[in-house]
């Protein structure tokens, strides 16, 4: 459905990023009202941001004054989205200030309120951000933590504005979750997503890998940021942008995977296992590529790989909630319960793979199985739908448990 929006800019060079958010915003339909800072203007002019929205553009609650715009945009605005949020523009708005249009909106808005911060990292991790960030938090705003990588200068880190079609999936979803009355519910929780394919090496050039693409496992690490998480996401080969909001480790293998997910799963309140692990790998791999030599190719002899979503759960936390998949080809329900019971995870998502079916799809269709014994089926559609389903059933299983 379309909706009124604000995109409020701050005064930092990722500011030509938002003009990619801002095509993306419109061309599904939504009425954007751009607000820049003053100093954004700097960086990114008024034509720009009116051509690109159709509509005409105000940085001064002094320009227009007769239409009360800092009332009137704040007050119909269904979301407002502020990228990039500099150190500068989320001090303002902690403090309550209203010394230009934007944070003049900002205090008259009474929808989800989306911060995406982007500035060096030392700004990003000093005691004041912080204190401002959590403010914000605090308050039911969504700070999507920046990503990390090249910032502007020759240095890197945490700080960079994430890729913009990531910023629209969040907006989309926080502006879902917004008229479905609902705030960030996740906020204050810490969560661990696996996605993608693990990689077996045979030699330096070959593996035995699978056809996951991460797009069901990225769905999951974004949507839990919609929802205000902090989010880890141990990423195995997996060919798309980094969710917005989520801290990304990047492995090959299946023994890489499960270091990472140990490690990250400490003091997590919830583990997703959305990756697909090999069960085996080969026993050695070769160091030399193996030669065509013209007789008979030796066998590839394999070897079991651990299974880290049993590990996870055997090695489960108190009020942890550990989550797992299980692509079936046949079957689905019955073996779907039966391995949920020998993995003894708390949910298992299970769905049905054959041709055009779930893995590297960007549709799912699946039924979330619980260990109380819940059925939850989830409809074909999109794998942000089933992401959805999934921290729903999870949310439910750590209200009971403090934040
Ligand atoms: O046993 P199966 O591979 O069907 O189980 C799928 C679930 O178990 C997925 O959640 C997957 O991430 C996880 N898994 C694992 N370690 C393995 C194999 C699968 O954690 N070695």
């Amino acid at each position: 459905m379309p909706a009124r929006i604000v995109l409020g800019v701050g005064a930092g060079i990722a500011a030509y990023k938002a003009c990619e958010l801002l095509r993306l915003l419109t061309e599904s339909g939504h009425q954007v009202r751009v607000v820049p800072t003053p100093g954004a203007l700097r960086f990114v002019g008024e034509a720009t941001w009116a051509a690109l929205s159709g509509q005409p553009v105000t940085a001064s609650a002094w320009d227009d004054v007769h239409e009360v715009a800092h009332v009137r945009l704040g007050r119909e605005a269904e979301l407002v989205v502020v990228a990039p949020a500099t150190a500068d523009l989320l001090a303002r708005a902690a403090a309550g200030r209203s010394d230009d249009l934007l944070t003049a909106v900002l205090l008259t808005a009474r929808c989800p309120v989306v911060f995406a911060p982007a500035m060096h990292t030392e700004m990003w991790e000093h005691p004041a951000t912080r204190a401002n960030v959590a403010t914000l938090r605090a308050r039911g705003c969504l700070v999507i933590d920046p990503a990390s990588g090249r910032l502007t200068g020759a240095d890197s880190g945490p700080g960079r504005l994430p890729d913009p079609a990531e910023l629209y999936a969040v907006a989309v979803a926080a502006l879902a979750r917004g008229t479905a009355g609902g705030g960030p519910d996740l906020a204050g929780r810490r969560v661990v997503v696996s996605a993608g394919g693990t990689r077996e090496e045979i030699d330096p050039v070959r593996f035995i890998g699978n056809w996951s693409s991460g797009r069901q496992g990225y769905a999951l690490a974004r949507a839990a940021a919609a929802r205000g998480a902090k989010v880890s996401v141990v990423s195995a080969n997996v060919g798309l942008a980094d969710p917005a909001g989520a801290e990304a480790t990047h492995v090959v293998s299946a023994r890489q995977l499960r270091s990472a997910m140990l490690a990250a799963a400490a003091g997590a309140d919830a583990v997703v296992m959305a990756a697909a692990v090999a069960d085996f790998r080969p026993e050695a791999r070769s160091d030399v590529k193996i030669k065509k030599t013209g007789a008979a190719p030796e066998p590839v002899r394999l070897t079991q790989n651990p299974d880290i979503l049993r590990e996870l759960a055997a090695a489960r936390e108190p009020g942890q909630v550990i989550a797992g998949f299980a692509a079936e080809t046949d079957n689905v329900l019955a073996n779907g319960r039966a391995k949920l019971a020998a993995k003894g995870c708390d949910l298992l998502v299970v769905n049905q793979v054959g041709p055009g079916l779930a893995l590297g799809t960007g549709d799912n269709e699946a039924v979330v199985l619980g260990a109380d014994g819940s059925e939850t089926p989830v409809p074909r559609g999109p794998k942000e739908a089933l992401a959805d389903v999934v921290w729903d059933l999870v949310a439910a299983r750590l209200t009971a448990q403090p934040g």
